[in-house]
């Protein structure tokens, strides 16, 4: 053989070996972004499926929770505020089967049921396969369905970490708690009331009804009632609205209470002028609240609310009604059918 047929063949057999080895990637559906936009930019391929790193688990993924923060990743200033490059598969709420797992994994098996919120610099959830660390996943909570588990994470997790962790809500006291009738506000109002406190909830006309059947002693419909009016002196105020619901609401708390705003920079000034304090916050994952959350679930003193399923491919679709900012509770993807 010439040297010239030679280097030819060694090149045609690295090829074919290399094309051998992506063959046998296992491929899995997913949606990708990979330029900044509106919904429309969300595209549903097939694509390789992760392999889970020495501290991480491959979860099959059966549900993926939809949250207004997904919708804002794709836009370039916030996609870069939270540390999201593309391209990337959204989705920071998943609720699977782990189907395999790194060197590094005590707590989880093959088969195990979990549910997890994935820190947003890594996302992945809008995905067949998905991986995550054991300190994003806990236990699925086994009275939920993985539509409703999935709806769980972010939201729960936010709602504790603002009014257990951060605002230290105490039996006895008053809570008022802004956009009862979402995502947040629909822990929160029962984690509030598992807490044994007070709370008063704002949400506009069509969901008082909601706000009274998950435990509000008091239901505001803030499209005819200034919030102002009815809540006075609370200990602590939880803010998911932002803008002047934010600025109205620091005139509520009572001398020493707390105001804990997940979507802004508290403003220290209206902190002093009213002799209280305050937060913003921002969720971390953590697996010993998660499984917190999971024992109230299963003890029926937390209700999950899903008010609308759609499949992957309709992730769009999805993205648009968590974006209107007036969700019912939770929107959450089919990914796959429910186990057997
Ligand atoms: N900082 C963090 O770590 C963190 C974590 C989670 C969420 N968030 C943010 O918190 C916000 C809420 O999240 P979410 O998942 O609960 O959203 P969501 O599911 O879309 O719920 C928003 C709720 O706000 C209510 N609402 C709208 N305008 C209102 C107003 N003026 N007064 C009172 N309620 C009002 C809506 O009720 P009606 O339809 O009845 O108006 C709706 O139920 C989002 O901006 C999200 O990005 C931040």
């Amino acid at each position: 053989m010439k040297l010239s047929q030679f280097v030819f063949a060694s090149i045609v057999g690295i090829l074919s070996i290399v094309a051998n080895a992506q063959s046998s990637t296992p491929k899995m559906k997913a949606i990708i972004v990979d330029e900044y936009g509106g919904p429309d930019v969300l595209k549903l391929e097939e694509v390789p499926r992760p392999e889970p790193k020495d501290d991480q688990i491959l979860v099959r993924v059966i549900a993926a929770g939809v949250n207004p923060v997904d919708a804002a990743a794709r836009s370039e200033k916030y996609a870069k505020f939270f540390g999201i490059v593309l391209p990337f598969v959204p989705g920071y709420d998943i609720a699977g089967i782990v189907e395999k797992t790194g060197a590094n994994i005590k707590k989880f098996k093959t088969g195990d049921s979990v549910y997890a919120y994935i820190g947003l610099g890594e996302g992945g959830g809008y995905a067949e396969y998905a991986v995550v660390t054991e300190v994003e996943a806990a236990p699925k909570p086994k009275s939920l369905n993985y539509i409703e588990a999935a709806a769980v994470p972010v939201v729960a997790l936010t709602a504790w970490q603002a009014l257990i962790d951060t605002a230290k809500l105490s039996a006895g006291q008053t809570v008022l708690i802004h956009g009862g009738s979402g995502g947040v506000g629909t822990f929160a109002i029962q984690i509030a009331k598992a807490r044994g406190a007070k709370v008063i909830a704002t949400a506009s006309t069509a969901n008082q009804d909601l706000l009274k059947k998950l435990g509000a002693d008091v239901a505001i419909d803030y499209t005819k009632t200034r919030f102002e009016d009815v809540a006075k002196d609370v200990d602590v105020v939880l803010d998911s609205v932002g803008k002047d619901t934010l600025a109205r609401s620091y005139g509520v708390v009572k001398e020493g209470g707390f105001i804990v705003t997940l979507v802004a920079q508290i403003d220290q000034a209206e902190l002093d002028k009213h002799k209280i304090r305050g937060a913003s916050l921002s969720v971390e994952p953590n697996p010993d609240e998660l499984a917190k959350i999971g024992r109230l679930i299963d003890e029926k003193k937390i209700k999950v609310i899903v008010s609308q399923t759609f499949p992957l491919s309709e992730a769009m679709k999805a993205q648009e009604q968590v974006a209107t900012g007036h969700t019912r509770g939770k929107i959450v993807l089919k990914v796959a059918d429910e186990p057997k």
